[in-house]
């Protein structure tokens, strides 16, 4: 059974059917930081007129169709298909909620002990499709909602928590399952939140809570004193088995002069004197805009533009406002990205990401030059306007760390 890495962000794929009201409560749990070491990418349904994927959309998560009618009744080639779905997109956790299809095996194959699910009942007591409804029938005083493992016996998994309520003399179906349901919000993040903390052994039947595990991870230093950066290369590389710090935990030492000819010899001079300063593994990033009409200034520069971020965009405009066409005002972002680490270990990277420069400033996101700059390919949007997840996929510095993250991985273990 594959282990989940401690204190690494996992990837999170959430199977759903119906109108996906615990697919909102997980990713608003997410948006409100309630998942710290979750990343849900992915809702995947096998009905096309499931809500789950409006709300997916709404979060701007991918959502996926994997129609089981297009299977004819073979059930497990339908799971088969799920499963490549899920492999592509590197899932570690599967969370079922309100996903009506049994599984029957290739799923379980992969992600038995990382699979989850939400059942509207207290399990063992009324399993199936009718919990709420047998509830009632039954004469029960409370009923409520089980998060289990999944395991080939329907709604039989180790229990990993579960939540009550009241069943009154007056409910009905729908009344009982909308309070049940209100619990279910609660529940199901939170058992997200324990497996993906690795707070959670399996022992048999049962499921005890352990304290976290003791975090083992080496650290890597970001070598840069802009706290933009490294906050935007922690959420780039939020799935590394690495520590991230920032030097600004170690006031008091010099600025390390950038004096190179080039991207790489400056972002290796900021990586080997922090590596030499603390002996931690070091990541330090080197970047500029090029701009063509500009002969690729400022380039190397593009800090020392002009004092102010907004001075340097307002020179960019300036020098450029000769330029009236959009043709020729193309530029590229570069990021170079350096790593050096014990025994002599270093690695260097470059990402580039091509576009123009815009003629006014758009959006408040990002930092630096992206109000000004337009990326290929996102219908004239500025990168500033494009959102955090769809920056950190298409941009320089995302697309160098891309290159790295194996790297990483390897140099984590050794
Ligand atoms: C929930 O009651 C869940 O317990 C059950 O299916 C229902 C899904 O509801 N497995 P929703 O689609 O999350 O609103």
């Amino acid at each position: 059974m594959t282990k989940l890495v401690p204190y690494a962000r996992k990837r999170v794929a959430i199977l759903a059917s119906g109108r996906g009201s615990n697919v909102r409560a997980l990713l608003e749990a997410q948006a409100l930081g309630r998942l710290p070491f979750a990343r849900i990418v992915l809702v995947l349904t096998n009905r096309p007129t499931a809500g789950a994927l409006d709300v997916a959309r709404q979060f701007s998560v991918e959502g996926i169709l994997v129609d089981h009618k297009k299977f004819e009744g073979d059930r497990g080639a339908h799971e088969r298909e799920i499963v490549r779905v899920l492999a592509s997109r590197k899932i570690d956790i599967v969370v079922l909620a309100g996903y009506m299809r049994v599984l029957s095996g290739a799923l379980l194959d992969v992600f038995e002990g990382r699979t989850i699910n939400i059942h509207p009942s207290l399990l063992p007591a009324y399993p199936g499709a009718h919990a709420q409804r047998d509830a009632i029938a039954a004469g029960a005083k409370v009923s409520g909602c089980t998060v289990h493992f999944v395991t080939s016996d329907l709604d039989a998994g180790p229990i990993i928590l579960q939540r009550s309520v009241p069943v009154n003399e007056d409910d009905t179906e729908e009344t009982l399952s909308a309070r049940i349901l209100e619990e279910e919000h609660v529940a199901l993040p939170e058992a997200l939140r324990l497996l993906c903390e690795c707070r959670l052994k399996i022992d048999g039947r049962r499921v005890l809570r352990v304290p976290p595990p003791e975090d083992t991870r080496p650290s890597l230093l970001i070598a840069t004193g802009n706290q933009h950066k490294v906050q935007e290369i922690e959420s780039i590389l939020d799935d590394i088995p690495f520590r991230i710090r920032s030097t600004n935990e170690f006031p008091g030492y010099t600025d390390v002069e950038e004096n190179g000819k080039t991207y790489e010899e400056n972002a290796l001079l900021k990586a080997r004197t922090w590596h030499r300063r603390k002996s931690l593994w070091t990541l330090a990033d080197d970047s500029g805009i090029e701009v063509d009409a500009l002969d690729g200034r400022p380039g190397l520069h593009s800090a020392r533009y002009a004092a102010t971020n907004e001075g340097r965009i307002a020179r960019m405009l300036d020098e450029l406002s000769r330029t009236k066409d959009p043709a020729k005002r193309t530029a590229r972002f570069v990021s170079v990205v350096a790593v050096c680490g014990p025994g002599g270990v270093e690695r260097v990277v470059r990402g580039t990401c091509e576009g123009r420069i815009a003629f006014e400033s758009r959006g408040n996101g990002g930092f630096g030059y992206d109000p000004i700059f337009i990326p290929d390919g996102f219908d004239g949007r500025h990168l500033a306007e494009l959102g955090d997840s769809i920056k950190n996929t298409i941009s320089h510095r995302a697309r160098a760390l891309a290159e790295l993250r194996p790297h990483l991985f390897e140099y984590a273990m050794r």
